[in-house]
């Protein structure tokens, strides 16, 4: 670190988000600039890797300059770059990547790679300055949705993940289906308000032999047909209660995997992160759960709960404490597994 301000300086690319921010000392937010190309992808239905790839490169220099202007920091105070390497989509990752790469070779800084989970459980991080390890962390996004132990920083014990489909692909998919807009997760939150989460009941998954892992492909195909069949017999659907159903369901699962997670671990702090920890029917059902088994719960505001630059600051700050510098050399990972984090993606050492 050059100076005692631990100044990093974070950058993600991972998905449809351009986003660059200042974190000082892993936990202090100065700055989180975030451009989304929500818009640019709603048209098609979902993000399109090679129209992201180009907004991304058109977005990254303006991003990054406006992090570090409004945290009033110079280039020459920065003591590192983090960026997020995978998983993600190849194209969009390497423009982050080589922004990060020319940027601490021009500063004569450190790189440091972070995996995108390990991001999304740094939100917490950021937003509860008391929080440490050992703490359970559930992150449900758009590509993935991991129940992790975390036993310390940049230690992950992945005690279950989805087998199949994202928790925020199902609620993606299903809004399709039911002609809501991209990205489907909050338009359907917003429809389900208005449905009755008892009036259709889809099925819950289990997965033999691995308790603690999701899935939700056949939750997703199970509303599909609902609506198709419907369709077919000439039958008025009631779209909020299909989509009060469908999320009752998935916050159901969500759910259901906590408490023997606690029992598995001893350890009594959860960490709720991702975007899809944004929905409220989540929230409440975790708040409720969290109550009975008495432990404590933690969730980052709505503005770190999707994919931001600040999280991987935080993230890159703790990496770096504990040695893990990027060489030049290291290459976007599209599959990265949170477990792999020492192992893959960071190139040699410089
Ligand atoms: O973390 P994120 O921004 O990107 C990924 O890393 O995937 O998460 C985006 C996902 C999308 O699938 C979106 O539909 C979902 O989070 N999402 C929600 C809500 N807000 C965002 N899902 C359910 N309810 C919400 N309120
Ligand atoms: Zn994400």
């Amino acid at each position: 670190m050059r100076g005692n301000d631990g100044i990093v300086l974070g950058i993600e690319t991972s998905c449809d988000e351009t986003a660059a921010a200042c974190v000082a000392r892993g936990r202090d937010m100065l700055s989180s600039v975030v451009s989304s190309q929500i818009e640019v992808h709603r048209k098609f239905g979902g993000v399109v890797p090679e129209i992201a790839s180009r907004r991304h490169v058109e977005a990254i220099i303006p991003v990054i300059d406006q992090a570090l202007a409004e945290a009033g920091v110079a280039l020459t105070e920065v003591d590192a770059v983090a960026v997020t390497y995978g998983p993600g989509l190849v194209g969009a990752l390497l423009v982050g990547l080589a922004a990060a790469k020319g940027l601490a070779f021009a500063a004569g800084i450190p790189l440091v790679c972070v995996n995108h989970i390990e991001g999304h459980i740094y939100a917490n991080f950021l937003a509860h300055t008391r929080l440490d390890p050992p703490v359970l962390c559930l992150t449900v996004s758009g590509g993935h949705t991991e129940l992790v132990a975390m036993h310390g920083h940049g230690q992950y014990e992945v005690l279950g993940r989805t087998r199949d489909d994202a928790a925020g692909e199902a609620f993606d998919k299903v809004a399709r289906v039911m002609g809501l807009p991209y990205p489907g997760g909050p338009a359907l939150e917003r429809l389900a308000q208005s449905g009755d989460p008892g009036a259709v009941v889809f099925p819950r998954a289990h997965v033999e032999g691995r308790p603690l892992d999701f899935s939700f492909s056949g939750l997703k195909t199970a509303v599909v047909n609902y609506i198709h069949t419907s369709e077919q017999k000439g039958l008025r659907i009631d779209y909020p209660d299909v989509a009060a159903g469908f999320q009752r369901a998935v916050v159901d699962e969500l759910t259901s995997r906590i408490e023997p997670a606690v029992h598995a671990t001893g350890i009594r702090k959860l960490a709720v992160s991702g975007g899809v920890a944004a929905n409220g029917a989540l929230r409440s059902a975790m708040d409720g759960l969290a109550a009975k088994l008495e432990i404590e719960l933690f969730y980052p505001p709505l503005s770190l709960c999707t994919d931001n630059a600040a999280m991987i600051a935080s993230a890159g700050y703790y990496g770096l404490a504990a040695g893990r510098v990027s060489g030049l050399d290291a290459n976007a990972v599209p599959g990265a597994r949170l477990e792999d984090a020492q192992a893959e993606g960071y190139g040699s050492l410089p």
